[in-house]
C-alpha cells in the first residue's frame, strides 16, 4: 500500500512511536490526524509539525470514541487508515500484596478492548474507501512474555490474534490489516528501564517500508531475531525476555 496521499488517524499520536509515525507520514504527503487524552502533547506535536491535525480522545470512553468518529467523518471523510497505536504498560507482580485492579483494567481496556471497539466503529467508513488499512501496533512481548508485565503481554497477544482473524474476514474487501511488532523502543513508556532501545523514528521508518512492501506482519529491530530464536530455541528466547 502506497503511504502517500492517504488520510490517516493515529491513536496515541502525541508521543513516542505514534508521533514519529505522524511526522514521517505527514512528511510523505499524507493528511495525518492524531489523538490522545492529553491536549498539551497534541498541541506540542502540531506546533512542531503544523500540517498535523488533532482531536483529544480517550479511546476507552464510548462517547469520546463517538465524538472522534463523528469528527473524522465530517472533517476528514477521506480517512482510510486507522492506526491503533495507543497503549500503556505497567510493571507489577501478582505476588505483591497490593491490588493492581486499576492497572489491570487500564491495560486490558486501552491495549485491547478500546482498539477492538474503535475498529468496529471505523470499519463501515473504511469499507466505503477504495483502499484502506487498519494498522495495529502490538509488541514482541505478545509472543515471548516478560515476567512483570503479564497483563500487558496478554493484551498485546489478544490484539495480535484479533488482527490476524480480522485480516481473514476482510480478505475480499479493500481493507488490509497490518501489524507492527516493535521490540524495545525509547519512549515515555519505557523511560528508566531496559537497554539497547531503538528510536521511535527507526520504528516508524521500518513500519512504513513494511506497509509499502505489503508485509502484513512487520517485525522491527530485535523482534526479527527473537521470533527466529523462539522458533528454534524457545526456552532460550523465553529466558532472555523473561526478566528483560
Ligand atoms: N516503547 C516500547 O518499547 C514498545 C515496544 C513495543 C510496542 N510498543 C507499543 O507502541 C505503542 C506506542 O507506545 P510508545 O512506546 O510510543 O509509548 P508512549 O509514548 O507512552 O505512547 C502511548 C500513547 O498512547 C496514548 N494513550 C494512552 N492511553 C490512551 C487512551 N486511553 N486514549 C487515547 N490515547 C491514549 C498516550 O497519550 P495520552 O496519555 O495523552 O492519552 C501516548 O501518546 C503502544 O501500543 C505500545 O504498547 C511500545
Amino acid at each position: 500500500m502506497k503511504m502517500t496521499g492517504q488520510t490517516i488517524l493515529i491513536t496515541g499520536g502525541g508521543s513516542g512511536i505514534g508521533l514519529a509515525l505522524a511526522r514521517d507520514l505527514s512528511a510523505k504527503g499524507n493528511q495525518v490526524i492524531i489523538c490522545g487524552r492529553s491536549e498539551h502533547k497534541l498541541k506540542a506535536a502540531k506546533q512542531a509539525c503544523p500540517q498535523l491535525e488533532y482531536k483529544t480522545c480517550d479511546i476507552t470512553d464510548e462517547s469520546s470514541r463517538r465524538h472522534l468518529s463523528d469528527f473524522i467523518r465530517s472533517e476528514f471523510p477521506a480517512c482510510n487508515v486507522l492506526v491503533n497505536n495507543a497503549g500503556v504498560q505497567y510493571n507489577y507482580l501478582f505476588t505483591d500484596e497490593q491490588s493492581h485492579a486499576a492497572q489491570i483494567q487500564a491495560e486490558i481496556n486501552i491495549n485491547f478492548l478500546a482498539q477492538v471497539k474503535l475498529t468496529e466503529l471505523f470499519l463501515p467508513h473504511l469499507l466505503k474507501q477504495q483502499e484502506a488499512a487498519i494498522i495495529n501496533v502490538t509488541s514482541a512481548l505478545a509472543v515471548v512474555p516478560k515476567e512483570n508485565a503479564a497483563v500487558y503481554c496478554a493484551s498485546k497477544s489478544a490484539l495480535r490474534t484479533f488482527g490476524k482473524a480480522l485480516r481473514y474476514q476482510l480478505e475480499s474487501t479493500p481493507v488490509k490489516v497490518f501489524e507492527i511488532v516493535p521490540a524495545l523502543v525509547e519512549t515515555e513508556m519505557t523511560a528508566g528501564r531496559g537497554r539497547d532501545k531503538i528510536s521511535p523514528e527507526t520504528v516508524s521508518k521500518e513500519a512504513i517500508r513494511g506497509i509499502e512492501a505489503e508485509r502484513y506482519e512487520i517485525r522491527i529491530g530485535k523482534t526479527k531475531v527473537l521470533f527466529a530464536l523462539n522458533r528454534l530455541l524457545p526456552s532460550l528466547a523465553e529466558k532472555i525476555i523473561r526478566r528483560s
